[in-house]
């Protein structure tokens, strides 16, 4: 064909087929490489793979670009909020007045978690990261709906619609427990009559004697942050949850590996490491040319948290929206001054301007002002790549559903090149020097 690549191997010319992808990415199609040169490719880090075809997200990471379903972030953030996006990014179209009457009902009618599953929160000690028992919890809830949990994709695709409305719901619910938990709180439960965002800040911070009510703007500085973060195509978790998708296994218990992926530092892990990074710089007084200097140097296994993507070689088109709603949010707190804030943004005017950052291509990813926003609001530290993980649900459940009812779905089965030593005789113990 006019458009196939061709590769020259030990003397010989293979034809390798090309994909082209609605926004013109290319791709060459090694699917039946070994096949026919007994070679694989070595992708470390899968910098260079395209993993699937998928029409959930499109991110252009020289221009900045970032479209949920085709519609770009700029005017999702706008114009629409996280419960909207959420089935905008599962269903593929925005939600009709019906729809998004009916979504909204049935988050509701599922945000209490059953009764026996609250006992299982007391058989974490109190200090728990939130993070375990949030994984563990949403695997746990296939053993509470074994109808929607059958590993059988075609039935539990049957049954989708409630599967994912109860993750949606309760990924909220069970953080919310898990927050309590660990400072030894009574737990809170949902209201009906509160909204998606207003309910999670009630469960966490109202008090049987006293129900906490968030400003406006709070409320939706939240709805903003679960919002940028809905998908984000194949990161780390979204790729788990893929992986584990593609061997059969449930909603539930794709989700919930996808949770542990989440928890590293390099990934979703990074909002709280900027934040222990800002308060240790505010601590020894450096006014952040130090740190970086070690950032660039790697001393101590340093790096500027916060700062550089496997994908956007630009600016990360969410970090720039968090940081243009964050005067909003701060003013109607009544923070006026923030130290950490301060750095923050002295780190990023140094950065931007520093030949190792700018070289590489390195500019702030969303996580280096989202710690900020999540903490002006309240949030404590340990939860936060808990609220990560709430606003990611909506990209995983799509993921799940993309590997699931896809008819020609292989399991994820990289190869690798072996490199270990060749074959040789077991010794003994007692000859073993
Ligand atoms: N500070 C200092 N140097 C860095 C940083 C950083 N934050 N990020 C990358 N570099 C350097 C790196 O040392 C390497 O330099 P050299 O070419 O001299 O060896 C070069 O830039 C390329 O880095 P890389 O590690 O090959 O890039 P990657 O695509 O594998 O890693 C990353 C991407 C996000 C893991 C990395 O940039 C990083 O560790 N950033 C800090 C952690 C972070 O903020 N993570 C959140 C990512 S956004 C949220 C999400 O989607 O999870």
């Amino acid at each position: 064909m006019p458009n196939d690549a061709v590769l020259k191997l030990e003397g010989k010319d293979y034809s390798l087929p090309t994909i082209v992808g609605s926004e013109g990415e290319k791709a060459i199609d090694v699917r039946n490489l070994r096949a026919q040169t007994g070679f694989i490719t070595y992708d470390d880090g899968f910098a260079n793979t395209g993993s699937c075809l998928s029409d959930i997200t499109f991110i252009d990471g020289d221009a900045g670009i970032l479209r949920y379903r085709g519609y770009p972030i700029e005017q999702l953030a706008e114009q629409s909020s996280f419960v909207e996006v959420a089935y905008l990014i599962i269903n593929g179209h925005l939600p009709n007045p019906t729809q998004r009457r009916r979504f909204g009902d049935l988050l509701r009618e599922h945000s209490p978690v059953h009764s026996d599953m609250a006992h299982l929160f007391e058989g974490f000690p109190i200090g728990s990261h939130p993070m375990a028992i949030l994984s563990a919890l949403l695997n746990s809830l296939g053993c509470y709906y074994p109808h929607l949990a059958t590993n059988r994709p075609q039935e539990d695709l049957a049954n989708f619609e409630e599967a994912a409305a109860i993750a949606i719901s309760k990924v909220r619910t069970i953080a919310a427990m898990s927050y309590r938990k660990s400072r030894g709180l009574p737990y809170i439960f949902p209201k009906r009559s509160l909204p998606y965002c207003e309910n999670f800040l009630h469960m966490m911070f109202s008090m049987p004697y006293e129900d906490y009510v968030p400003t406006p703007e709070v409320a939706s500085a939240l709805n903003l942050f679960l919002l940028l973060h809905a998908d984000h195509e194949q990161n780390c978790s979204t790729s788990t949850v893929r992986m584990v998708a593609s061997s059969g296994a449930n909603l539930f218990a794709s989700t919930a590996a996808g949770v542990c992926a989440l928890w590293g530092p390099l990934h979703g892990g990074a909002n709280m490491a900027v934040i222990e990074m800002l308060a240790s710089i505010h601590a020894e007084g450096d006014d952040g040319s130090k740190f970086i200097e070690n950032a660039k140097s790697g001393k101590g296994g340093n790096r500027l948290m916060g700062f550089g993507h496997r994908v956007y070689r630009n600016y990360d088109p969410r970090a720039k929206i968090i940081k243009a709603s964050f005067d909003k949010a701060l003013a109607s707190l009544g923070i006026k001054d923030d130290p950490l804030l301060a750095i923050a943004r002295r780190l990023e005017e140094a950065a931007l301007k520093d030949d190792y950052f700018v070289s590489r291509k390195l500019y702030p990813n969303v996580d280096f002002y989202s710690g900020l926003i999540m903490r002006a609001i309240g949030i404590p530290q340990n939860m936060f790549t808990v609220m990560f993980a709430i606003g990611r649900m909506p990209g995983w459940i799509a993921h799940w559903k993309e590997v699931a009812s896809n008819p020609k779905n292989k399991i994820y089965r990289p190869r690798q090149v072996y490199v270990g030593p060749t074959k040789r005789d077991f010794v003994p113990l007692e000859k073993r020097g």
